[in-house]
């Protein structure tokens, strides 16, 4: 951080939050809170609320959070010193200049140096698609069809015929080979050295959520091969956690996402009006992937090559994203390869049906699956009502599954009856339909008692910044080092201090994440919805449950992570089971605290 910590403060204190947000979106005082539509998700009824008291604003619909600093770089999509700077502007605030001496640049680390590496180098490919040596790629890229807007938009550059041009350059500029071979714009070998990775190619900057230049695609102009070079992942590039044109697509305010194959399939749908188009970096879609975009979406369209290699990454990347949360639909782009060769021969408009007309991952396996059998064959077609009937048990509650009983008895001419007999028989093969999903349902319990655990950790969190005097209750039995997640510690540990100290400061906590979506969670964290009990009684209830639950968790933790010879970890383990013995003995009254 280039700032300290009290000039951050400052700033944020000067601006209060309701004024700040008052200015995007339209608030309405109810209670303690304001509430008004949510400006980071589409909605029709306000779950966006914004607290005077603790300075944050939180979105019970899409769980965008945080504090002044959080709301200005998500909804300007500016990085935190752009935030910053916007906002003392507001309140009158100077900010010293920053001074970039050669000390201070030796001390940022390697991922920020590689970062401005990065910005420089898409910078400097931006400036040579538009000189004499880049016309060629220029028209490359008009001939495919991109405006001059697209181009803009999406950075796209042009690396030149030499293979040291950008060594050249960075090495004017000041750059150490050090720094250049760990950016992976660079080649070393033995004979030549190091030169350019990318000669003599097309460039598409690859950009994280906040716009960092984090990696480059560099395509061939014509059939030469190989088609596509990509980045090696570095230190601020990996291709499992990022999603092309994520950047973009995150602030199309869409309920879905389209994910495609090609950076050329992501810009030609954003051109043709699909601002929520992404995809994956030359290769398969990743857990990390789905869950990156579970972040921004509720539901995904895959838009894959209509070939069998895109029939299978869809089958692949189906599972993967249910597992989610997300909902898949697949899109149909026959007679064409790609939406790229789609919209050039059918337009906007057509495709717009066939996101209408997609098909549900369920009903896409089926179909898929139909092609492997002779439907003429008795036997064969028999094997494949069988195979359906085995798919079917994967849904687990009753009516989901009749639903799709019918729907597929419908579409195959099954007969309802016909198919609800034939799953009902493959579950008793399989020894029931409980048996058959309790390799799942075994998992699912297991996820279920994480989830309870973080929601647990949570409303703690959240009743502890509510009510002084909870808290002074609270903490004879729990401590910070009660809360396992990482990022719960944390926080607790600068609650617990701040209290220590007199001073109640959520939003300033906040301050101590740099990263937008640790902000986001840190938020979420004191804004645990509580669960709506009517008495004191059942309140009482509810706090000494999530407390026990918490403390117990604690102490499993610990355990399994104990150096048995370490006599204080012992010692801190039996304290705690005192203490739980404590609790579950305790009467709490919230009227005496
Ligand atoms: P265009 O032919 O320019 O329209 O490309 P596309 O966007 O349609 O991409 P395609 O469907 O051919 O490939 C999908 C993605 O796979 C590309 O965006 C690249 O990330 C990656 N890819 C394609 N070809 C190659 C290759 O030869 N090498 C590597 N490493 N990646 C490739
Ligand atoms: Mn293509």
């Amino acid at each position: 951080m280039y700032y300290s910590e009290d000039l951050v403060e400052e700033v944020r204190l000067k601006n209060d939050i309701i004024d700040v947000i008052s200015a995007y979106v339209k608030l309405q005082r109810k209670g303690s809170s304001h509430f008004g539509l949510c400006p980071f998700h589409n909605e029709k009824s306000p779950s966006f609320s914004v607290s005077p008291s603790k300075q944050m604003y939180y979105c019970f619909g899409c769980g965008a959070g945080g504090n002044v600093f959080t709301f200005i770089m998500e909804y300007e999509n500016y990085s935190f010193p752009e935030a910053l700077k916007v906002l003392a502007d507001r309140a009158g605030v100077t900010l010293p200049e920053v001074e970039y001496s050669q000390e201070a640049r030796q001390q940022a680390d390697l991922r920020s140096a590689i970062l401005e590496l990065n910005k420089k180098a898409a910078k400097y490919y931006y400036y040579q698609l538009r000189t004499e040596a880049g016309k060629q790629a220029y028209h490359y890229l008009t001939d495919r069809g991109l405006s001059e807007e697209t181009i803009k938009k999406f950075g796209l550059g042009f690396s030149n015929k030499y293979s040291n041009d950008l060594y050249q350059y960075m090495k004017k500029e000041g750059y150490s080979d050090e720094l250049l071979k760990q950016s992976g714009l660079m080649n070393v070998d033995e004979k030549r050295g190091m030169y350019d990775k990318f000669w003599n190619r097309v460039m598409f900057p690859i950009m994280d959520v906040n716009h960092r230049v984090i990696g480059f695609g560099g395509r061939v102009m014509g059939d030469g091969k190989p088609k596509y070079l990509n980045s090696p992942e570095t230190k601020v590039f990996d291709k499992s956690r990022n999603l092309y044109g994520l950047n973009i697509a995150r602030t199309s305010r869409k309920e879905s996402l389209l994910i495609c194959e090609g950076y050329m399939d992501v810009i030609a749908l954003h051109q043709a009006g699909f601002h929520h188009a992404v995809a994956s970096l030359g290769t398969a879609l990743t857990t990390q992937q789905a869950s990156l975009v579970k972040r921004y979406a509720k539901e995904v369209y895959l838009v894959y090559d209509s070939d069998e290699a895109g029939r299978k990454a869809a089958l692949r990347a189906i599972p993967i994203l249910k597992a989610s949360g997300l909902s898949v639909k697949v899109i149909n782009m026959k007679p064409y390869k790609d939406p790229d060769e789609f919209i050039k021969n059918l337009g906007a408009q057509e495709f717009e049906k066939r996101i209408d007309d997609a098909t549900g991952s369920f009903m896409y396996e089926i179909e898929v699956l139909e092609k492997s059998y002779d439907m003429n064959d008795p036997e064969s077609k028999t094997k494949f009502h069988n195979e359906i009937a085995v798919k079917l048990l994967e849904f687990t509650e009753d009516l989901e599954r009749a639903n799709y009983i019918e729907a597929v008895a419908d579409k195959y001419h099954i007969g309802f009856d016909n198919l609800r007999k034939l799953v009902n028989n493959m579950a008793m093969k399989s020894g029931g339909i409980k048996e058959y999903v309790k390799p799942k349902s075994g998992l699912n319990r297991k996820k279920d008692k994480e989830d309870g655990m973080i929601m647990s950790q949570k409303l703690l969190l959240t009743w502890l910044i509510e009510n002084e005097k909870l808290f002074q209750f609270i903490k004879k039995y729990i401590t910070a080092d009660d809360f396992t997640e990482e990022i719960f510690q944390k926080v607790a540990s600068m609650l617990f201090t701040q209290y220590d100290e007199g001073m109640v400061n959520p939003a300033k906590i906040i301050n101590y994440f740099t990263d937008p979506e640790e902000q986001r969670e840190v938020a979420a964290l004191f804004n645990a919805s509580i669960p709506p009990v009517d008495t004191q009684e059942e309140r009482e209830k509810a706090i000494k449950e999530t407390m026990i639950r918490v403390k117990e968790n604690s102490i499993e933790h610990r355990s399994a992570h104990m150096d048995v010879t370490d006599i204080t970890q012992l010692q801190q383990v039996i304290m705690s089971k005192r203490h739980l013995q404590d609790l579950r003995n305790l009467k709490i009254s919230l009227d005496s605290l």
